[in-house]
């Protein structure tokens, strides 16, 4: 099958030198930029590509919404099968695109978009088939880990964190959407349609960590605490899931506890096999085009979709999940937080929270943070 590229950059030039080697598949045109088809095998219009009747599947790994999408539908009305590294597409798009590729008799698959190298999304759309998924989740970005880890290992603080996981290439100029939780969230949202056929889009919670400081890390760490950012989905009743990303703080010796640097682990349950763990590099570009090269390898083999045909937009709804939280503010708002108990450091006091809700907790959050509050919380243990 010949295989054309949308995009020739970090992920594109990976999935154009394994299509070199992979068996069954052949390297055909690449889409670049106007200006930039300095070689024979680069076109600069979508259209050389769907008019192209050798091309057989199209792997996109340009980035972004539009015009990604508008080059999916296309490629996929021409019947060319559709596979994408692309989050933020499946995340606005995804069951559009599946729409059209089943209209059309092409496949549409998105392993990549989640995990990057880790067969998570691949390995729950064949689990959701004969098993029931309790719940999802893990750690699903690379370079909050990253920074992380190094604030408790390096003692660094946030800022030479952020610095460092720039410098090493694992964190964009603009690392915007993986210190705020969004790029995890919107991974998690492709989870919840392939295990729960619910793409939630509204009601969803992201905290990030932006707000954490060295001295918070030092203090979880003479506690036996380990922070990490994980993102969770599960059922919620009826036709709602819950879907969300925090901080967590994680007694030392589990396993999220073992994932350093850029690492990522992603793990479902499923009601019959119990706890499945998945390891490995979440991004980069061999990793991330070897998952592009795992769905083609897939398409080969028959699979075609990884989202049902029923698969719809849904609702989050958090406020079923209950845990105690690590809260540090201002001393003089520690009364605004339902306490357990609350130790004073300073001007600031850290609160360990009564069991509260997801959604009570990011609300209180939020409602803090609007009145000009700065803070930083996590999950304890869950
Ligand atoms: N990098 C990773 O480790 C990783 C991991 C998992 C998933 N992903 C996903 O994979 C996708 C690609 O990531 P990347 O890191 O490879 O990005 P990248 O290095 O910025 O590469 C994207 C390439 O696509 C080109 N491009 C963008 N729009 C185009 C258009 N309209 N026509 C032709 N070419 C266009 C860009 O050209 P210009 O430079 O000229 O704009 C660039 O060469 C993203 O969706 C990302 O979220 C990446």
């Amino acid at each position: 099958m010949k295989v054309a590229v949308l995009g020739f950059g970090t992920v594109g030039v990976g999935v154009y030198e394994m299509l070199q080697h992979a068996q069954g598949l052949e390297a055909g045109p690449v889409l670049v930029r106007p200006g930039k088809d300095d070689a024979p095998f680069k076109v600069t219009t979508i259209e050389q590509i769907v008019q192209d009747p050798s091309v057989g599947a199209v792997a996109e790994v340009m980035g972004g919404v539009e015009p990604a999408f508008s080059y999916g539908a296309a490629v996929l009305r021409a019947g060319k099968h559709f596979v994408t590294s692309n989050k933020a597409l499946v995340a606005a798009k995804g069951i559009e695109l599946n729409a059209i590729a089943r209209e059309h008799g092409a496949a549409f698959l998105f392993s990549a978009a989640c995990g990057g190298g880790v067969p998570f999304l691949h390995n729950l759309s064949i689990a959701r088939e004969s098993d029931e998924i309790l719940s999802m989740g893990g750690i699903l970005n690379g370079t909050t880990n990253y920074m992380l880890d190094a604030m408790q290992r390096l003692g660094l603080d946030y800022g030479d964190a952020l610095k460092d996981a720039q410098r090493l290439g694992y964190a964009e100029a603009d690392p915007r959407a993986d210190v705020s939780g969004l790029d995890a969230l919107r991974k998690i949202m492709l989870a919840c349609a392939v295990a729960y056929d619910a793409l939630p889009t509204e009601g969803l919670l992201n905290e990030g960590i932006e707000s954490v400081t060295a001295a918070d890390v030092a203090h979880f760490r003479s506690r036996g605490y380990t922070c990490r950012l994980l993102a969770k989905g599960s059922r919620a009743g009826g036709e709602k899931v819950s879907a969300y990303v925090e901080p967590v703080l994680l007694r030392d010796g589990a396993p999220e506890c073992a994932v350093l640097a850029n690492y990522n682990m992603a793990s479902y349950e499923g009601k019959c096999s119990g706890p499945i763990v998945l390891m490995g590099q979440g991004a980069g570009r061999y990793p991330t085009a070897s998952a592009v090269l795992r769905d083609l390898g897939c398409i080969l083999h028959g699979k075609h979709y990884m989202l049902q045909e029923n698969c719809r937009l849904a609702n989050a709804d958090n406020s079923r999940n209950e845990h105690a939280y690590y809260v540090r503010l201002p001393a003089e708002h520690a009364a605004e937080i339902p306490a357990e108990s609350a130790e004073l450091d300073g001007d600031v006091v850290r609160i360990i929270t009564k069991p509260v809700s997801v959604s009570q907790m990011h609300f209180m959050a939020e409602r803090l943070r609007a009145a000009g509050v700065e803070l930083f919380f996590a999950a304890i243990g869950g």
